[in-house]
């Protein structure tokens, strides 16, 4: 389907559907094979994982559980402060269980390492990220990110459940927002 009302807001697209389907569906294999014969949990971070999260969770060829989290990071709208606030916790006990952590974008890397530091406290088998991007340049901390669908360079990317002030979560592809649209905010 073409989107003309959101991609008139974008410089350059840098994923299409199928670049993403054929990402989705290496990393559901990885998963798949390292996983063989356990059923982790794996833990959408709301709202930016959501759209990765439902594609991801359907390319893995185990019997997983899902549960969601949403957290709260302070800062502009195009920057993370590292102060994160968990506001809505998991709804089941994972104490125990192999935990995949499934985001959107791993930006400095404050707010995984926040929540990674979170649920260790709670007596889990183990805990391995999985992320559809990864803006390494703009690392903070350190960070092992076990599974990673793209690197992407230092721009502010949305759709594909990436926003900016909320927008562009539908947007089917993964583009670069124009810098007319934060810049002039
Ligand atoms: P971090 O704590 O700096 O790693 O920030 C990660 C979070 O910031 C992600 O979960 C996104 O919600 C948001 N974020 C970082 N970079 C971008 C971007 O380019 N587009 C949209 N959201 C982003
Ligand atoms: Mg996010």
């Amino acid at each position: 389907m073409k989107q003309d009302s959101l991609l008139k807001d974008i410089d350059h697209i840098l994923y299409d559907e199928k670049a993403i389907a054929s990402a989705v569906k290496r990393l559901g294999e990885e998963i798949t094979r390292d996983y063989k014969g356990k059923y982790p949990v794996m833990v959408c971070i709301l709202k930016g994982a959501s759209v990765f999260f439902t594609d991801l969770i359907r390319a893995v060829d185990l019997p997983v559980t899902i549960d969601f989290m949403a957290i709260s990071s302070y800062g502009s709208s195009t920057q993370t402060s590292g102060v994160v606030r968990i506001l809505k916790d998991l709804d089941h006990s994972v104490t125990g269980k192999d935990l995949i952590i499934v985001e959107d974008i791993i930006d400095s890397g404050l707010t995984l390492s926040y929540i990674k530091s979170t649920l260790i406290q709670r007596e889990i088998a183990s805990i391995k990220i999985a992320t559809l991007l990864d803006k390494p340049v703009r690392r903070e901390t350190d960070l092992e990110v076990d599974y990673k669908g793209f690197t992407v360079p230092n721009e502010f990317v949305v759709g594909y459940g990436l926003d900016y002030d909320e927008k562009y979560r539908n947007l089917s592809s993964i583009g670069v927002l124009k810098r007319e649209i934060y810049e002039t905010n």
